[in-house]
């Protein structure tokens, strides 16, 4: 029997490629229709924006990774699958049905393929999700025709990498393998042709072009700083004539003939890769009740997740063990994947700031720095928690744990509406710095930045890494409060802090009440650690077969 099973499974991999999965939306059609009419609003007028799905990525021969919808498009339709494009008009459009305001693109119903990969939506079916003009995606190179008649066509850059994909056909019964004409790398080229989009294209020449049209009396200054910032990203750029020519001349006397020349330059198009990010920053940093609710619970899960690891946790642990374990409440849980790859670093590893090897097999005594986010229904938590393997934080361990943890605890108390992200920033470096000092681990506070070098807050939500304008901090957002201390081997300091990295981080809603921690139930500071971790686990009694034991 057995070779045969093997045998079959072998054919069913050869005849066909693993597809897709993707958790479906939990909220409601009314949830998206909503958050569409306020992107328009935000439409300048006479244009047209357009979005795609995310492409399939290819994980190796014949199996693709697990699909995962494109946060902005999952955003504004609820929508999972791939080959499919969103159109949102500004001005209201009309056919034999009437008016209306948007379109989406879906995969045309397909037993064969179906009968493989999923189940794909009738079009009715699409139509009750709430789009005002549901259509195979066969048609949209027909409507992406006439993209010129608009002032504006605003899409992202395309940026990502996207497989010329396969099909199947039957044919009197048989099989034959074709190229699928209507895949996302068709729609993305039909979508650049119809607007011009050149094969030269370079983002940084755009976006000085633009800010070159920008330019007035009154703001020269500025706009030239704004150039002189992108050309720090792109040296080369100076090399271009219009650029060159704008900053060689007197700009107070020439740059209207510069805008002139960048006008000319740019007649051919009517596409905007600016906005679209911008707009959907302005709308994704503030959260909607529906989406604090999900955001609560990725996040009560992963609180879980921790809880149930620092009651689990023996110095005779694997990395990957204690992965194990997160993902596996997770699931319990309902939620399909994690919003990032977990980060499970003991000793060394946790100074590797998005370490995810999560391979050490014994960490005795060591710091383990977990980082994990559940991702439930497209939202995503990010939970770091720095536990001691034995269960007892050493004395060098504890006297860095605290200098975080006073820096985290300030910087919570602190996140109010109103309140800069910078200010947060600045507040918890203060606190490491001084801490760092006091230690005797730097001698001035500009040295902190080796030890604690990335920022404090970012906002989550369908990304871990969620849009934002990070200006000030607004109601209802969600955000990361995340200090953190890395010392690696050979840091110039007593070696007795070498290998012990440390991050705390917690997800914070802001509220008209002031900061709520979403993530408090999981303790942070060293005493509530110790104390969990003293716990009896369930899993201490979930032992199984040694591997030596299970294969000769
Ligand atoms: N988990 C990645 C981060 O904390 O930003
Ligand atoms: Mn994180
Ligand atoms: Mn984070």
């Amino acid at each position: 029997m057995r070779p045969l099973i093997n045998f079959y499974f072998l054919a069913l991999l050869s005849i066909f490629p693993f597809g897709l999965s993707a958790q479906k939306s939990k909220l409601s059609p009314a949830h998206y229709k909503e958050k569409r009419a306020d992107f328009r609003e935000k439409l300048p007028e006479n244009s047209v924006a357009v979005l795609f799905s995310a492409p399939i990525r290819n994980r190796a021969n014949d199996v693709d990774y697990i699909y995962h919808q494109d946060p902005n498009f999952f955003y504004l339709t609820g929508w999972h699958q791939p080959h499919s494009v969103l159109i949102i008009y500004k001005n209201p459009q009309r056919d034999e049905e009437g008016i209306y305001h948007e379109k989406i693109y879906v995969p045309e119903r397909d037993d064969y393929m179906e009968m493989w990969n999923g189940r794909r939506f009738d079009l009715p079916k699409v139509k009750q999700l709430g789009f005002d003009r549901v259509a195979e995606r066969s048609v949209f190179k027909e409507d992406a025709q006439n993209f010129e008649r608009f002032e504006k066509v605003l899409h992202f850059e395309f940026n990502n990498d996207i497989r010329n994909q396969k099909m199947y056909v039957l044919r009197n019964g048989r099989r034959s393998k074709v190229d699928d004409p209507n895949d996302l790398f068709d729609l993305k080229a039909n979508f650049r042709a119809a607007i011009n989009f050149p094969n030269d294209f370079n983002p940084n020449r755009h976006a000085a072009y633009q800010v070159i049209m920008e330019a007035e009396d009154d703001n020269l200054e500025e706009v030239t700083a704004a150039i002189q910032s992108i050309i720090a990203r792109d040296s080369l750029l100076i090399e271009d004539p219009i650029i060159k020519d704008f900053l060689d001349q007197p700009v107070q006397t020439h740059y209207k003939e510069a805008k002139r020349k960048t006008a000319f330059a740019l007649r051919k198009y009517n596409f905007d890769i600016e906005l679209l990010p911008a707009i959907m920053a302005d709308m994704r940093e503030i959260k909607s009740k529906n989406e604090i609710d999900l955001l609560k619970k990725a996040v009560a899960i992963s609180v879980v997740g921790q809880i149930e690891v620092m009651k689990a946790m023996h110095p005779g642990m694997s990395e990957r063990e204690i992965q194990g374990i997160h993902e596996f409440v997770y699931r319990k849980y309902g939620a399909a994947e994690e919003g990032y790859p977990s980060i499970v670093g003991a000793g060394e590893n946790g100074c590797v700031l998005h370490y995810i090897e999560n391979d050490k097999e014994e960490l005795n005594n060591q710091l383990v720095l977990m980082d994990l986010g559940a991702e439930f229904y497209g939202y995503t938590a990010d939970v770091t928690r720095t536990i001691p393997a034995n269960g007892i934080f050493s004395p060098e361990q504890k006297a860095l744990y605290q200098i975080v943890y006073d820096a985290q605890e300030a910087a919570i108390l602190a996140a109010k509406i109103g309140t800069n992200f910078s200010e947060l920033y600045q507040l918890s470096y203060e606190i490491v710095a001084n801490g760092l000092l006091q230690l005797g681990i730097i001698s001035e506070a500009a040295e902190a930045r080796k030890y604690y070098p990335h920022g404090l807050s970012h906002h989550i939500g369908l990304d871990v890494h969620d849009p934002g304008n990070y200006g000030v901090l607004q109601q209802d957002m969600v955000i990361t409060i995340e200090p953190g201390i890395y010392i690696p081997e050979n840091s110039p300091c007593d070696p007795k802090w070498w290998n012990i990295g440390i991050r705390i981080e917690d997800d914070v809603w802001i509220t008209s009440q002031g900061p709520v921690n979403l993530s408090a139930a999981a303790p942070r500071d060293w005493k509530g650690i110790e104390a969990l971790m003293a716990q009896e686990s369930p899993l201490t009694n979930f032992k199984l077969p040694d591997m030596d034991t299970l294969v000769e």
